[in-house]
């Protein structure tokens, strides 16, 4: 089969390699001796992917190896027991080995994809909406009325959040740094849209602050997020796009009652196969009611991996990036 491996630490632009690789077993690392083969047709991108071209991502393979965590395809053969069988649409969660023809995932990781979505938004679907439903409604405990910040918002994670927050009965404030990513941020539902080079702390504060502030990107403006909070109000810690990790001075959640909450979906997952089932029916329930439709900024052939690496590195990507296999 067709694959893309990472052959060196160099970076995006000169660490891929089209390879013609065997056909993985169907076996996966997370359900030895059993797996979902899947023929791929769509591979979802994402930062970890450019984060291992240079040996930066907590989860370091030996080389060579093919990247990519997610698919939208074709079940191929499903082990007895699994929830989707030979033939069927899905999304899939395969952690590595997805940007190749065929790949393999588990099958609590696998799941029917919905007719009114495609491929694509297949391979959208299980990385940046589990993330957005465990870090809005099990870490950060959202109720319906309350108010969702979220930065970073016309990103992968961001879009997520934007939408499974509108369907959980959340108020959205979505923080952007272009014209470009404040209309897909419009897109994916937000109810304001301010900007991360202007006053967004006031301007939140004068919507009414936040109740849960959702933050994949890190860096400066934290302690920003910290005081734009409502009383009690939660930060859920995603990630640090923006490359640097804050500190945060403890006496501000003294002072009005506020937490700072880690959200880590992997690590969360991995002890509870049973919790996939769990937000899988919560997505499947969301894009049946409309609230989930995963937006797909950007698109290239396999073969084009790089140049999808290097759209997200330059912080160019909006919405998910997606390769196109079949
Ligand atoms: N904790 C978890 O379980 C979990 C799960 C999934 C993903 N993540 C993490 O969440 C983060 C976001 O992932 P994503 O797929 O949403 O990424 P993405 O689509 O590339 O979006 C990230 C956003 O970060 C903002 N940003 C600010 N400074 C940046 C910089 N210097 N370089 C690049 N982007 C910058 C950009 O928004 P503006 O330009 O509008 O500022 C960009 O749209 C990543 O760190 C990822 O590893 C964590």
């Amino acid at each position: 089969m067709k694959a893309i491996q990472i052959v060196d630490l160099t970076g995006p632009d000169s660490a891929l390699a089209l390879v013609d690789a065997p056909e993985p077993e169907p076996s996966h690392m997370l359900s030895p001796g059993e797996g979902v083969v899947i023929d791929v047709h769509a591979a979802g991108v994402s930062f970890p992917e450019v984060l291992q071209t240079r040996g930066e991502y907590q989860f370091k393979p030996p080389l060579p190896f093919v990247p990519g965590s997610e698919v939208g395809g074709v079940v191929r053969s499903a082990p007895g027991g699994a929830a989707v069988k030979a033939g069927d649409r899905v999304a899939g969660f395969c952690m590595l080995g997805a940007f190749a023809e065929v790949a393999v995932a588990p099958a609590h990781m696998t799941f029917p994809l919905p007719d009114s979505l495609d491929f694509r938004q297949g391979a959208s679907l299980v990385l940046n909406y589990h993330t957005a439903y465990f870090a809005l409604k099990t870490r950060g405990r959202l109720e319906p009325g309350e108010t969702v910040l979220v930065h970073g918002a016309a990103g992968g994670v961001g879009t997520a959040v934007l939408q499974v927050a509108r369907g959980l009965g959340a108020q959205t404030i979505a923080i952007v740094s272009t014209d470009a990513k404040e209309q897909v941020a419009r897109a994916a539902g937000a109810d304001h849209v301010l900007r991360s080079d202007g006053p967004w702390k006031d301007q939140a504060k004068g919507l009414g602050g936040a109740d849960v502030v959702i933050d994949p990107v890190g860096g400066e403006r934290f302690t920003d997020s910290i005081r734009s909070l409502k009383v009690g109000g939660r930060v859920v810690v995603v990630g640090f796009t923006e490359g640097s990790i804050p500190e945060v001075k403890v006496n501000r959640l003294l002072l009005a009652n506020t937490e700072v909450v880690g959200a880590g979906w992997g690590a969360y997952l991995m002890p509870r196969p049973a919790y996939a089932t769990e937000v899988g029916d919560a997505v499947a329930g969301l894009i049946e009611r409309g609230f989930v439709e995963p937006i797909v900024g950007a698109s290239f052939p396999l073969e084009q991996a790089a140049d999808a690496l290097k759209l997200i590195d330059s912080r160019g990507a909006t919405g998910k990036v997606v390769l196109d296999v079949a």
